[in-house]
């Protein structure tokens, strides 16, 4: 399968530096035009700069590839529908969102200002809901499109002192799930990337020997992987320091307790209801509610 990426547009959020700045090098190595964005702020989304992104054009064009930088903001309308044009007239096209711009406030839920809760969730949820309706038309009208949603192992799984980083990340999940169906008709596809990476959102978090491995260029064949031709649609990948897995959600086959089952029947039969042996997925919500149906009809008395 070949991932060669010449004459697409990839558009990469949060691009320079940490994983965003990797993806867009790694997207320009094989042959895309990439249109570097960033507010240039502070890890917490304080300020705003634009020689970031302009420094990474710089690595790709000096390297012989072709890049413009965008300093807007993803959390504002204007300025995504700003990226876009920009994107149009320079490039002519737009194949690749890669949302990747994020920011950190942690804290404990109970010493967290509703005000950090709020900003978190506005620039990795909102920003990515407000960048993906900008290309959104143009994907659909050239009906060819592929989008990454950067989810983490905090929003899969939970991390102490992220609940605002942790809600905001699992929140992107369940974006990717409805529009997978939503614009599948029109050869869009959207997936989501859990990565691991030493960028300046772990520097403090995790102890320097980890951080040897962890390198964003060793996440991004995961994007690229996404944005292919042949690319998945509604999957979940998992990447860090060189091994790549798929992160599912699943539930167990579950036990019919009929209509009046009780509590105690729960906690009776519960290493049977819970057992991920036989788990499953779906595709989408109404199939797992079709399930239940299914069950009380074949156990109708
Ligand atoms: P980073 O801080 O180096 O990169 C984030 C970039 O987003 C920064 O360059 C920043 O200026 C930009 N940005 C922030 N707010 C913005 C806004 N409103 N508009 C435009 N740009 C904005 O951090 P890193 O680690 O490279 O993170 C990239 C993505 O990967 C983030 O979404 C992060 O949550 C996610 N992630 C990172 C992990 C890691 O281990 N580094 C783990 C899981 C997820």
């Amino acid at each position: 399968m070949s991932f060669d990426f010449t004459g697409q547009v990839a558009i990469i959020t949060g691009a320079g530096g940490g994983l965003g700045r990797a993806h867009a090098l790694a997207f320009a190595a094989r042959g895309a035009k990439v249109v570097i964005n960033d507010l240039g702020g502070a890890r917490d989304g304080d300020g705003a700069s634009l020689s970031a992104a302009e420094q990474v054009v710089k690595e790709i064009t000096d390297r012989g590839g072709e890049a413009i930088a965008n300093g807007g903001n993803v959390t504002s309308e204007d300025d995504m529908q700003a990226l876009v044009s920009q994107t149009l007239s320079a490039f002519g096209r737009l194949d690749i969102l890669v949302n990747n711009a994020g920011i950190l406030r942690d804290k404990t839920f109970s010493k967290m200002s509703l005000d950090d809760f709020r900003k978190v969730l506005e620039v990795h949820l909102m920003g990515s809901v407000i960048a993906t309706r900008a290309v959104l038309p143009t994907m659909q009208k050239q009906e060819y499109g592929r989008i990454v949603m950067t989810t983490s192992s905090s929003g899969l799984y939970g991390n102490f002192g992220q609940s605002n980083y942790g809600a905001a990340k699992l929140a992107l999940v369940g974006l990717a799930n409805t529009l997978k169906l939503e614009f599948s008709k029109f050869n869009i596809r959207v997936n989501a990337l859990a990565p691991v990476a030493a960028t300046r959102m772990t520097d403090d978090i995790m102890p320097p020997q980890m951080l040897d491995f962890l390198t964003p260029e060793s996440v991004s064949p995961a994007v690229l992987y996404l944005c292919g031709a042949a690319a998945p649609n509604g999957e979940i990948i998992t990447a860090g320091a060189g091994t790549f897995a798929r992160a599912k959600i699943m539930e167990s086959k579950g036990l019919y307790l009929g209509p009046d089952a009780t509590p105690e029947q729960i906690a009776a039969q519960w290493d049977v209801l819970a057992d991920l042996k036989t788990a499953e997925s779906f595709d989408q919500g109404s199939n797992q509610s079709q399930k239940f149906v299914v069950n009380a009809f074949e156990n109708k008395p």
